[in-house]
């Protein structure tokens, strides 16, 4: 499974693309209002530090204007993942820039019917937002086991990007199901590599290395 941060924050991304387990980044319109920096240009830095999809959101809700703002997206770099919304007018947009190879992340998914849609329009990911289906009292991951059995069932190439990932849960849930992406806040990746029993571990480890007086 391949691993997306959902920031804006170049920090963070340089200190997470280090660990070179980063393999791509994702951003909405209020990551970008977060990380209170110009929009294009903060893309642009992002899509230096990565080379895998950058995700960068058009916020037009027209067919014709989404063209427009997804052309100037498109050109900042060559591993720019337009972002779409899941509407008629996203699809159509996607249809469109998938046809010209253009890498289309349609996000905003709350429902396996809303990802057939996609996969048939081209999409190059479909991002089901998991922790927000959570907070309206439905079973997030619910929803990614039905798109990886649909996808399957007829072998569409649209990538499951699980996206609103809240905590480990959601990434071991994701891993299990076999989703292709997950995206997840910079702390949540973090936690992934703690766990109480290797801390204790190193410093037990640690204690007695050190009652041998040796060094290495
Ligand atoms: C995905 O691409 C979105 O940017 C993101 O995962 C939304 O997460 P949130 O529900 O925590 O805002």
């Amino acid at each position: 499974m391949k691993f997306f941060v959902d920031t804006a924050d170049t920090a963070e991304i340089r200190d997470l693309a280090e660990t070179g387990l980063l393999d791509g980044v994702t951003t909405n319109p209020s990551l970008i209002h977060k990380a209170g920096r110009d929009f294009l240009e903060v893309v642009r830095e992002i899509a230096g530090i990565v080379p895998g999809p950058v995700s960068a959101e058009v916020v037009a809700l027209d067919h014709k204007e989404m063209l427009r703002e997804a052309e100037i997206l498109r050109r900042i770099a060559d591993n720019i993942a337009v972002k779409v919304p899941l509407t008629v007018d996203g699809l159509k947009t996607c249809k469109a820039l998938s046809g010209e190879g253009t890498m289309v992340n349609v996000t905003l998914c709350f429902s396996a019917n809303q990802a057939l849609l996609a996969a048939k329009a081209g999409a190059t990911f479909i991002s089901p937002f998991v922790g927000r289906h959570d907070d309206t009292g439905f079973d997030g991951m619910q929803i990614i086991s039905e798109i990886r059995t649909i996808y399957d069932n007829y072998d569409f190439a649209t990538q499951i990007l699980v996206a609103s990932v809240r905590h480990p849960v959601h990434v071991l849930q994701s891993a299990m199901i076999g989703a292709d992406v997950m995206t997840a806040p910079p702390a949540v990746i973090r936690q992934l590599f703690r766990h109480p029993l290797t801390d204790r571990g190193i410093e037990a480890f640690l204690a007695d290395w050190g009652k041998t007086g040796q060094s290495i």
